[in-house]
């Protein structure tokens, strides 16, 4: 082990698809990361083995009434781990000073509390939870700020262009950022061919693997629609500089436009252990395990204007930067609703944009000043996205 260099790490959400994608570069590097807590949702049975495997000083199950399962679980093992539930036990965890690095990698709303209490405790953090920073972006900023807590981002296209950006972190010459979208699995196809779509197609995605959650996101365009928000905040960019182009071999993950005519873009394989790994080794590169890009065989790297008729919800995004306030939070409270009615399949596929829409129309506006307001926004328009679901 080199002095000095090893990292601890908390991570949040260690059962799902970024999880994974960590403790594969945990593996990996052993001699640079330990994890020192790691939480799921109500996978138990996992979380325990990954205690086994990892032995973290803490483990978190965010369903409190598995807590004394897990408790049991922990003790089965003969583990030292000390047993947390719930969302004050991930926020908690969070801020625990025996780890210096959180990975907020919990899906939707659920993780805004654990990635604001990382922050508050000046951790680094590498943030996959687009979800904190859509709900509420400027407060994320300002307490990063506040409390000299560090940000990176590990969405894959803002990793890339954390990366394209001038390395002392201004903005001078910057003229665009340019996202990058795979089209998600449904790419050219009609709103006709869309009605009948089912969970298992919609969580197909062609490129990337991830969770559920995501997937669909992907499929309907609102995940770029969410990146879109997410790159307003984390790079301090208007929204007219922020343009959206679908590109289906996921191999440019993202770019940026400079005023003297030089576009910067990170290209790599779709994998997610590049972002993660530049995020825990930044300034270091490390090597993440995927493979390098052979251009010999690469082919053709395509790029097309989005279609917003068929795929409304990356329109609804921009709507949402523009009123505002509370409106980001309407959109993904509404979203996540509507994705997991659809996933239930309790929802068709083109009415996940419609529900959005209308409790985007139906809230009322109120300023992002306050954790609590934006969190009330975020119930109010999970109440009433249910009721138009219902
Ligand atoms: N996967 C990707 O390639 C990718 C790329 C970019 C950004 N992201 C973002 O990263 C985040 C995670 O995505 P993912 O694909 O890894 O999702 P995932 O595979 O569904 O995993 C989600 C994780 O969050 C936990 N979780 C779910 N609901 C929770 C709740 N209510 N409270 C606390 N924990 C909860 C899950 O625990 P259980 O397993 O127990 O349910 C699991 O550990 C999302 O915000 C996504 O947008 C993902």
């Amino acid at each position: 082990m080199r002095p000095g260099t090893m990292k601890s790490l908390c991570l949040l959400g260690a059962s799902g698809s970024i999880g994974q994608s960590t403790l594969k570069l945990v593996d990996q590097h052993p001699d640079r990361f330990r994890i020192t807590a790691m939480s799921a949702h109500t996978q138990i049975d996992a979380l325990i083995d990954l205690c086994r495997r990892y032995r973290p000083l803490q483990a978190c199950i965010a369903d409190s009434s598995l807590f004394t399962a897990l408790r049991d679980g922990l003790r089965a093992e003969g583990l030292a781990t000390t047993p947390l539930a719930g969302s004050e036990g991930l926020q908690d965890m969070a801020a625990d000073n025996r780890s210096d690095t959180v990975i907020a990698a919990i899906v939707g709303a659920a993780g805004v509390a654990s990635t604001f209490s990382a922050a508050r405790a000046g951790k680094r953090i590498l943030l996959a939870n687009k979800e904190s920073i859509v709900l509420a972006g400027q407060l994320l900023m300002q307490t990063v700020a506040e409390y000299g807590a560090q940000l990176f981002p590990v969405d894959s296209e803002h990793n890339a262009i954390f990366q394209c950006l001038p390395a002392h972190g201004g903005r001078a010459g910057v003229r665009r950022l340019i996202l990058t979208a795979s089209g998600g699995p449904f790419l050219g196809k009609t709103r006709a061919e869309l009605a009948t779509i089912t969970p298992e197609q919609a969580c197909r995605h062609p490129k990337w693997s991830m969770g559920r959650k995501i997937s669909v996101d992907s499929a309907t365009l609102m995940n770029k629609g969410l990146e879109v928000i997410e790159a307003h905040h984390l790079f301090g960019m208007p929204a007219e500089a922020i343009e959206v182009v679908v590109h289906p071999q996921s191999i440019v993950h993202s770019m940026v436009d400079y005023c003297d005519g030089s576009v910067l873009a990170q290209m790599g394989e779709p994998d997610m252990r590049t972002a993660i790994a530049y995020g825990l080794s930044y300034p270091e590169r490390i090597d993440s395990g995927v493979k390098t890009l052979d251009f010999r065989t690469l082919g053709r790297l395509e790029f097309q204007t989005p279609d917003t008729e068929t795929f409304p919800c990356l329109s609804l995004a921009y709507t949402a930067i523009g009123r505002g306030g509370n409106a980001p939070a309407v959109l993904n409270a509404a979203n996540e609703v509507a994705v997991m009615a659809f996933l239930e399949g309790r929802l068709p596929f083109l009415a996940i944009p419609d529900i959005v829409a209308q409790t985007l129309d139906a809230l009322a506006w109120e300023p992002a000043e306050d954790l609590a307001v934006l969190m009330a926004s975020d119930a109010e328009a999970r109440r009433y996205a249910n009721n138009r679901i219902h």
